[in-house]
């Protein structure tokens, strides 16, 4: 980059401040509806939206629901959603066996809602959390989540999503080695145009706590948590060095996860690596500002705004956020 330096009063910084539309002309990123994705928590039932006592705004809702609101982004610009189920803990178990049941809750969501809406895209999760007991993301034996054995379990969990109609598998799970073999089996049933959107920089954190009250996963992770596969917060090189072997294994798409803490990662992420960056902006983020707002400390969405224009600053392409829908609207009015 060049910078020229000019002295005073030549140079006055504020002239290029000095009205909106200076401001928008020489503006170096925005924000606009096509980079925002809304995750939704999926339930069984009919015409239901059950508040998230710790995620303010944000509903777990049935089919139906999510498919009117699916309609609802789809009309502000917004390009895809990302759907996570909460099921019902009787059919949760230590092997997480329900995500492979092609009659599953998210499954059915992904047919109804390609089929009333075929033109947003649908991104789906494969891990095992929403459906062990545990709430581990694999399957977990001697405390500890058993790499090899939880990859051909997620290569299955992957193809039951994928043939239900899901167009972006995401593994959020973090398990060595399995976005080649999901690239694989992807390839072999002839699902060409399915992308995989890797988590490949996922850290272990804390602000992912609303979430797991979200799908009721909260389980018993054992004494290590998640911290075994999930990534170490004080690494950068590290998640540049996942990124980069995700991609040789066949990843579209590279997640950094969580996104306002981990702003610097984004930036690391996408100098290293040639495909999209996307970042999350995880349950306690949203939650954190939510809160705060409703606090008075400050505007909702100027605020949201404010932090999703930085991940964009850092680098990433898109950004998930439960605030997608107010934001898109709130972008719509200027
Ligand atoms: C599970 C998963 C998690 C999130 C997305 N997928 C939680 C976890 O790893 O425990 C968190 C998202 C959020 O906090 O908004 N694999």
């Amino acid at each position: 980059m060049t910078v020229h330096h000019g002295a005073f009063p030549a140079t006055r910084m504020r002239r290029l401040r000095a009205s909106a539309w200076r401001r928008r002309l020489v503006r170096e990123t925005v924000l606009t509806a096509d980079d925002l994705i809304l995750p939704m928590f999926v339930i069984e039932g009919k015409n239901l939206r059950e508040p998230i006592a710790s995620l303010p705004g944000v509903a777990r809702v049935s089919i139906d629901q999510a498919i009117a609101t699916a309609q609802e982004a789809k009309a502000l610009g917004i390009p895809a959603v990302a759907l996570f189920p909460s099921v019902d803990p009787s059919q949760k178990d230590d092997s997480g066996k329900e995500a492979i049941n092609p009659g599953n809750l998210v499954c059915r969501a992904v047919r109804a809602m390609k089929a009333a809406e075929p033109d947003i895209g649908i991104i789906c999760d494969v891990a095992l959390d929403p459906y062990t007991t545990h709430g581990h993301d694999g399957v977990f034996i001697d405390d500890d989540v058993v790499n090899d054995v939880t990859v051909e379990v997620l290569v299955k969990q992957a193809m039951t999503l994928a043939e239900a109609g899901c167009d972006v598998v995401a593994p959020s799970d973090m398990m060595d080695g399995r976005i080649g073999a999901i690239r694989a089996a992807l390839e072999a049933k002839g699902f060409h145009n399915c992308m995989i959107l890797s988590y490949a920089v996922k850290y272990a954190s804390a602000f992912y706590g609303p979430f797991r009250d979200a799908v009721k996963s909260k389980g018993s992770l054992g004494t290590k948590g998640k911290h075994t596969y999930q990534m170490d917060a004080g690494n950068v090189a590290e998640g540049a060095r996942e990124a980069a072997l995700d991609v040789a294994e066949g990843a579209d798409m590279i997640m950094v996860k969580p996104g306002m803490p981990y702003l610097d990662v984004i930036r690391a992420v996408k100098d290293a690596v040639n495909v999209p960056v996307l970042a999350y902006q995880v349950s306690g983020e949203y939650a954190m500002i939510a809160h705060a707002a409703a606090a008075g400390a400050f505007d909702r969405v100027a605020a949201m705004r404010e932090a999703l224009l930085g991940f964009k600053r850092a680098g990433a392409s898109a950004i998930l956020t439960y605030a997608a829908i107010d934001i898109a609207k709130d972008l719509a009015k200027k």
